[in-house]
């Protein structure tokens, strides 16, 4: 272990001197002056002074070298598309795709809010707002519009960036009536909307505020657009994030520091080389994706493969032969998605070459010990679980296999990585927990490069929420409770906050509470996330209606519940619809009114709340008791 405790302890004890030496990992136009800005702590920044780009880095940089080596594969397992583009192809696309958002009036420092499904597109539009200096805004093509208007007017677009239409599962999703809601809704008027038209959802094309991409493609095809070179601190994108508030938090980054942690990450922790290909199936609405389907890849000068579809889908065997045909070495998913793979017919993995994958990943949520025993025996290969945020950027703690190759231990992402000063921290006075004592999982500032600067446009909220939790420190939060052992790893053991966790998607009750809340039937709701086999955690809700309850009409009661949720898919999107309905005529809360979310999910975990500091009513308890008794009923 000494390796990689001397060189963690470099990285904190000296961090100005440690990430010196990393920074020369990419491309500086012009290089920093001071390291680490600590004058206004909790804020650091980093490279400062210097100059780069991250399309630069990602693409153009390689160009001597690897020009007609591939830098994206994209598969569609939903439209049957299979396109390569080397990284010269790449470099012409973004320069076109750049020139097309500068002829709509995108500059530097302009937020370019991007709605797409899982296309090429959407990696040209992310790496054309690099280009251009502008900041990018991914919004998960899976959220309804009320989501993405609120999105919309925290940072006030020039200009949307829109399909047609995605797909999923066999299934067209239109995404132009949800921009077109979302834009009437929202305060912001956005200039322009501009359409990549994949021809799934033709009838909606003519919608007048919409700019077809393709037409615009072509009279830019031969286009130039120069990298505007950033100062290292200027904000990249902003990335928005579920907290304890309804209100998302827009995860603002920087450009050098991002680059410079992202490279480091790749051979320290992925170790991904130049020539190398990684299938990263995750979202380009999610962080995952944003760090290890874009940027990190390309960075590291790999080939990046992006994937349209469901793991199972034409069926189980999908992934492992996409292994097989693009002679995968890394691969990156989160552990539901093994969960759906490990149900499917083990003929499916046998079948496929595997012979190209040295590694799989896997973050996001809690990988369970059953899953982690099945694919690691399935695979015959490591199988590195890690633990981070949208908020980090890229791992807080894994198995720095590039520095050390430490033994994985089943149930835990492994030890802190370089730049983390983690510590586990007592809830109550802030001091650190003894080794095997579970606490609260905080970071000493400074927080390493590629880490949050801040929130967008709400400096205070960045300090409030983040640096001012824990009682007599100010250290950042990850409002995770963890445990760490005598050697340095942690284990997670969930979250001290409101935000639930669904199939690797991060979401807050408190959301999905004000969902439901709009509803005219709906006097009171607490939403709760209980176990799940498969998706790791689901939500339930827990509805006070307004009139009495509609007990005797089995069939009113499902419509209302079925109402309840369309309610949800239609504010937030499919994706934080509760698992459960259960109406109850009232919620367990203490003397002082606040939710009893624990003791409410401990009963729905058919486990006893245990001791309650106080409580207004008991027999709410036994309320959610009775309901949940009925035999699934509700
Ligand atoms: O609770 C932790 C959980 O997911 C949260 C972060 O989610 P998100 O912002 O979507 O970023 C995901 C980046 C991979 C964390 O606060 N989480 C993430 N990874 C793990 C995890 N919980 C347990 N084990 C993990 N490996």
């Amino acid at each position: 272990m000494t390796r990689y405790r001397d060189f963690h302890r470099r990285s904190i004890d000296n961090p100005e001197a440690f990430w010196r030496d990393e920074a020369q990992r990419i491309h500086w136009h012009t290089p920093f002056g001071t390291v680490l800005d600590r004058s206004k702590p909790p804020f650091a920044r980093w490279f400062v002074g210097g100059r780069t780009n991250l399309c630069h880095n990602a693409v153009d940089r390689h160009l001597a070298e690897r020009a007609q080596q591939n830098a994206l594969i994209y598969v569609s397992t939903e439209t049957g598309i299979e396109r390569h583009y080397t990284y010269a192809e790449l470099h012409a696309e973004i320069n076109r795709m750049a020139a097309v958002m500068r002829s709509l009036g995108v500059k530097r420092g302009d937020v370019v809010l991007i709605y797409l499904p899982m296309i090429p597109e959407a990696l040209f539009a992310m790496l054309a707002c690099a280009r251009l200096g502008a900041i990018h805004s991914v919004v998960f093509g899976g959220f309804a519009a009320p989501n993405l208007a609120a999105r919309i007017d925290d940072a006030k677009p020039a200009l949307i960036v829109t399909a047609d239409a995605g797909a999923r599962g066999g299934k067209v999703i239109d995404y132009t009536p949800l921009v077109d809601e979302a834009l009437a809704r929202a305060a912001h008027k956005t200039p322009h909307v501009l359409l990549i038209d994949r021809q799934l959802a033709p009838e909606r094309l003519n919608a007048p505020y919409l700019v077809a991409y393709e037409p615009l493609r072509e009279q830019f095809f031969n286009a130039h657009v120069p990298c505007e070179w950033l100062e290292s601190n200027e904000p990249s994108y902003v990335l928005y994030t579920s907290g304890t508030t309804g209100k998302p938090k827009g995860v603002q980054r920087d450009v050098g520091g991002y680059a410079v942690a992202l490279a480091a990450s790749m051979e320290y922790i992925f170790q991904g080389k130049p020539g190398d290909t990684m299938f990263t199936a995750s979202d380009v609405g999610w962080v995952v994706g944003h760090s290890y389907i874009v940027y990190a890849p390309l960075i590291a000068g790999l080939t990046t493969v992006m994937y349209e579809g469901t793991p199972i889908r034409p069926d189980g065997g999908i992934w492992w032969r996409l292994v097989e045909q693009h002679k995968i070495n890394i691969m990156f998913t989160a552990p539901t998605a093994l969960r759906v793979l490990k149900k499917q017919d083990p003929a499916l993995l046998k079948a496929a070459d595997l012979s190209s994958l040295r590694t799989l990943f896997l973050a996001g949520e809690p990988l369970d010990e059953p899953t982690a025993e099945w694919i690691t025996n399935a695979l015959s290969k490591p199988v590195i679980d890690n633990y981070w945020q949208t908020e980090t950027g890229w791992p807080m703690l894994a198995i720095p296999r590039g520095i050390e190759d430490l033994p994985n231990k089943l149930g835990s992402p492994g030890v802190p990585s370089v730049g983390y000063n983690l510590t586990i921290r007592d809830e109550l006075t802030g001091e650190p927990c003894a080794v095997g004592e579970k606490g609260v999982l905080t970071l000493d500032y400074p927080l390493p490069p590629g880490c949050m600067s801040t929130v967008w446009g709400d400096d205070r909220r960045f300090v409030s929420t983040y640096w001012s939790s824990v009682p007599n420190q100010q250290v950042y939060s990850t409002f995770d409770w963890g445990v760490q052992d005598e050697n340095g790893y942690v284990t997670i053991l969930g979250r001290t906050d409101d935000v639930i966790n669904v199939a690797g998607h991060r979401l807050g009750t408190r959301e999905i509470e004000e969902a439901l809340s709009s509803h005219a039937a709906v006097a009171e709701v607490a939403v709760v996330g209980v176990n799940d086999p498969v998706k790791g955690q689901a939500a339930m809700a827990f509805v006070v209606l307004r009139s009495a309850q509609p007990e005797g009409d089995p069939s009113e009661r499902a419509r209302l519940e079925a109402e309840l949720a369309m309610t949800v898919d239609r504010q937030l999107g499919s994706i934080a619809r509760p698992a459960r309905v259960v109406m109850v005529s009232m919620l367990p809360k203490t003397r002082s009114g606040k939710l009893l979310r624990r003791a409410i999910a401990a009963l729905a975990e058919g486990r006893e709340p245990g001791e309650l500091p106080t409580i207004e009513d008991p027999a709410a308890l036994q309320q959610v008791r009775d309901a949940l008794g009925d035999g699934g009923k509700n």
